[in-house]
């Protein structure tokens, strides 16, 4: 008998090794498959974008995420990972098929789902036998039941029966396969006992933590087990919106609370460090800044917005919380207008271009919008980031990138802290500031400390604290 984390009780126990498809490999398909052949699944990986099949079949990876170069390259070479550019050759061959497709959004907000209604008509189509169809992509609720009645439409045929369950997924960009392997919680919506056990079954090795752990050097770290949380399908859709919408909210919150801070002279940071000591509030997402990017926050609240609106729900304090995070920029722009005061012709320094530490991703990243609107306004922007050049150069021509912080420093008029890298911290900032022609910093994400930046001789402006203001003298 296994007892699951949750409670639940399982019959059986024995370590099954299961064939899973994988639909899609951005960045949650990518890390779900090579993380499940990780744990000793037989996983095949497929997208309709072939350039990203060629590469990984090559033995690249498309996207920078620590550790999941290593993972994959070991699952291939023992043949529990394989890359399919035909989506539809993927299908027959497994029991579970994770959707892993993006659901961008459409100009009204709405998520757009055709790519889930493809990926449905198509598994619907190849499959020949029973299988569990998991939708693992960030969907609306109720998704799941649209699913289920696209694949009981287009799947009329002996021996094809088709499950549908939810599974989202909580992985952060730059942690993900360590959140894949060792989650808080796993959340399955099952509409049937076999559905529920085959998920347990794939998950297993997670939920015990018994595996050959690639990011803590073999073994598991010791800590709480995962909980497995067992809901409805509804349910676990609506658990996955309702957390990137509250995520988000927190974060607006603590802007606003620094723009407070910022008037009435006092520091955010104590005032956040101290909140966040109440377990009921937590510590995390209370970091002020330039506010929330990538590909998941932004688009999440928009979609939990419109679904609140169809159902007749007044959500009004998400849209809030989507307003303030869209005018963190101006608030920035504001203060480099201050320091600046003409803008136009200055050489500014910007670094950090990713939508936060540890991954290259520059989708709706704050970085990429300051950048845009220094550029605007005539600045002449040298940027450097550790992960993201090449992906910001492709929606960004018109900047100068450079191969350290050192060498987009030298010359500017300013430097500004768009991305909190860890090792943006500890730069030497001497050497920073002998290069500059003023030296001046705007840290639009609070990394660095006021005091540390005064004794060392820089005029330093970031959200919700004191700023460092030069001396004017003329002689
Ligand atoms: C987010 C969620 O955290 C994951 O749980 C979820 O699985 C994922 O979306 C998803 O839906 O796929 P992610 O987009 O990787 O993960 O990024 P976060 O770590 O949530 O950060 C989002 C943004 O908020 C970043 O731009 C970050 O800089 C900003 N942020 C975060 C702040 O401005 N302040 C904070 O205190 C925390």
């Amino acid at each position: 008998m296994i007892v699951a984390a949750g409670g639940k009780q399982y019959d059986g126990g024995e370590e099954t090794r299961l064939r899973i498809s994988v639909i899609g490999t951005g960045y949650v398909g990518l890390v779900t498959g090579a993380c499940l052949a990780e744990i000793g699944h037989e996983v095949v990986c497929t997208d309709n974008d072939g350039s990203k099949i060629r590469t990984l079949e090559a033995g690249g990876v498309p996207i920078y995420e620590p550790g999941l170069d290593k993972i994959i390259a070991r699952a291939r070479k023992e043949n529990r990972l394989r890359f399919c550019a035909k989506p539809a050759d993927a299908v027959p061959g497994g029991d579970a098929i994770f959707i892993c497709v993006g659901t961008p959004p459409l100009p009204n907000g709405d998520a757009d789902l055709s790519a889930i209604d493809h990926v449905a008509r198509m598994v619907a189509s190849e499959a020949t036998s029973a299988k569990l169809v998991i939708e693992k992509s960030t969907v609306p609720a109720r998704t799941g039941h649209e699913l289920k009645r696209a694949l009981s439409v287009y799947a009329r045929r002996p021996g094809v029966s088709l499950r549908v369950a939810s599974n989202p997924e909580f992985l952060r960009e730059g942690t993900a396969v360590e959140d894949f392997l060792h989650p808080d919680r796993i959340v399955v919506g099952v509409e049937d006992e076999s559905s529920e056990r085959q998920l347990y079954d794939i998950y297993r090795p997670v939920l015990e933590q018994k595996f050959n752990c690639p990011v803590h050097a073999g073994t598991c770290p010791d800590g709480p087990a995962p909980k497995w949380l067992v809901t409805t399908i509804n349910s676990a859709e609506l658990i996955k919106h309702a957390s990137n919408s509250f995520l988000a909210l927190k974060v607006s919150y603590a802007n606003m609370v620094a723009d407070l801070a910022e008037k009435l002279g006092a520091d955010i940071d104590e005032v956040t460090r101290a909140m966040g000591m109440d377990p009921r509030i937590g510590p995390s997402f209370l970091n002020a800044g330039l506010g929330f990017g990538g590909f998941c926050l932004p688009k999440d609240l928009q979609a939990f917005v419109r679904l609140a609106e169809r159902c007749g729900v007044d959500f009004s304090m998400l849209r809030a919380a989507e307003k303030i995070n869209k005018h963190r920029i101006d608030r920035f722009f504001d203060k480099i207008r201050e320091a600046l005061w003409v803008v136009r012709d200055k050489p500014v320094c910007v670094l950090g271009l990713a939508f936060k530490p540890h991954t290259d991703d520059v989708r709706f990243a704050p970085a990429i919008d300051l950048i845009h609107r220094l550029m605007e306004e005539g600045a002449q922007v040298r940027a450097y980031d550790p992960q993201a050049m090449e992906k910001a150069r492709a929606i960004l021509p018109g900047v100068e990138y450079s191969d350290s912080a050192y060498s987009a420093a030298k010359g500017c008029e300013a430097l500004v802290i768009a991305t909190e890298w860890p090792e943006f911290r500890s730069l030497d900032w001497e050497r920073i500031r002998a290069g500059m022609v003023r030296p001046l910093v705007l840290d639009a994400r609070n990394l660095l400390s006021p005091g540390e930046m005064r004794s060392r001789g820089f005029e330093y402006r970031s959200f919700g604290r004191p700023d460092v203001v030069a001396e004017t003298q003329i002689a």
